[in-house]
């Protein structure tokens, strides 16, 4: 039996890059079910993300990942719950229906706002466009709802490298950004220069376990005064060093790369958090789950007395659930979307502007 207000519970779907998922989440902060596909081994061999074959994979995947969403949340295909004697939890209809609409890539958005709109019509319940970049913001709530706010999030992704003050859902404010490649990106692109493979991230991460992170003095761009990032010239210095240095061990240019790249990343967050008077640091996005930046991020939020909060490795990554967390707090604050909203691959974190601060 249910006690209390039945809780608003959202269907989200997130199709932007290589992993297909789908989730169940009550209230914008309770994930009743998650379930995520990674393509990774299909693209692995072409050393990168093919954006046919991830739309294409995306078609065949979507409609099982949502099945076992919501079997798992025990609601059948018509999202109301299964009947009763299932092992599987109690809980009302799905009210509501999230996807992410950019940014990413346009092919794989367009499979997942697809099949969101249409079990929004289907089931007469109103469908919410999400930003990519703001689901990132709630791995953080989601695992820690009782977090003290504001915070400030370093996103650190494959496409995005922000340093973000967040007021609470809906309310942020853009402290800093990459002005060239994104952390991941570099990181991927480093990985194939040494035949690490794909994707990069991961692969370094592993590799530099083995290596001597003092053993190259790779630069790190201070960009003097500003919380901005930059990472095209470190990545230029790691291909310059290798050309000269053939025999250099990989372990540990990929260790002393690794240590550039995290170096600069904490020192700014703690920055950025002391400006704003920040009550905590979170780290959000793919590369938030490299063992070195977690590591420091600890150690820097112990030296400067201030929390820091460390997603799971699974919700750093590319999922739904956080796609329905931010889905549910733009619904309640902006309604719901139009039926023509379409998919933006270069959506930028401004197109929540109607809901940044200052
Ligand atoms: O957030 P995400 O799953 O997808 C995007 O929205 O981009 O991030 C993927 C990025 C990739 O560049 C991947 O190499 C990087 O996150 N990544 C890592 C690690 N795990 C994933 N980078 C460094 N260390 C890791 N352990
Ligand atoms: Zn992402």
């Amino acid at each position: 039996m249910t006690v209390g207000p039945s809780p608003f519970r959202v269907l989200a779907i997130e199709t932007s890059c290589d992993e297909t998922a789908a989730a169940v989440v009550d209230d914008g902060c309770t994930v009743i079910s998650s379930v995520v596909s990674s393509q990774v081994d299909l693209h692995a061999r072409y050393g990168g993300v093919v954006p046919e074959l991830a739309s294409r994979a995306h078609v065949e995947l979507i409609v099982p990942i949502v099945t076992e969403a919501l079997e798992a949340a025990g609601l059948d295909r018509r999202g109301r719950p299964l009947t009763a004697g299932a092992a599987v939890p109690e809980g009302p209809a799905v009210r509501a229906v999230a996807a992410t609409i950019g940014p990413g890539l346009v092919g794989s958005l367009l499979v997942g706002t697809s099949v969101a709109k249409s079990l929004a019509m289907a089931w007469g319940v109103p469908f919410v466009g999400v930003n990519h970049l703001e689901g990132h913001l709630y791995a953080c709530l989601l695992e820690k709802p009782d977090l003290e706010l504001p915070v400030v999030v370093l996103l650190v992704s494959g496409g995005h490298t922000m340093l973000i003050e967040m007021e609470g859902p809906g309310s942020y404010r853009v402290l800093g950004r990459t002005r060239d490649d994104a952390t991941g990106e570099a990181f991927d692109k480093v990985a194939r220069y040494l035949d690490l493979g794909y994707p990069g991230g991961p692969a370094i991460d592993r590799v530099a376990g083995e290596g001597d992170p003092r053993a190259v003095s790779f630069p790190r761009a201070w960009l003097d005064g500003s919380l901005d990032f930059s990472f095209s010239g470190l990545k230029t210095a790691v291909v310059n060093h290798v050309r000269a240095h053939p025999d250099v061990s990989t372990p540990d240019v990929a260790a002393s790369f690794q240590e550039a790249v995290v170096d600069v990343l904490v020192s700014k967050a703690f920055r950025a958090a002391e400006d704003v008077g920040a009550r905590g640091v979170c780290l959000a996005g793919g590369v938030a789950a490299n063992s070195l930046l977690r590591a420091r991020a600890q150690r820097a939020g112990k030296d400067a007395g201030l929390p820091v909060y460390l997603p799971s490795r699974a919700m750093c990554t590319d999922n739904a659930a956080m796609i329905g967390a931010a889905g549910y707090f733009s619904l309640m604050r902006h309604g719901p979307s139009g039926w023509g909203t379409g998919v933006d691959a270069g959506m930028g974190f401004e197109a929540a502007a109607d809901r940044l601060a200052g």
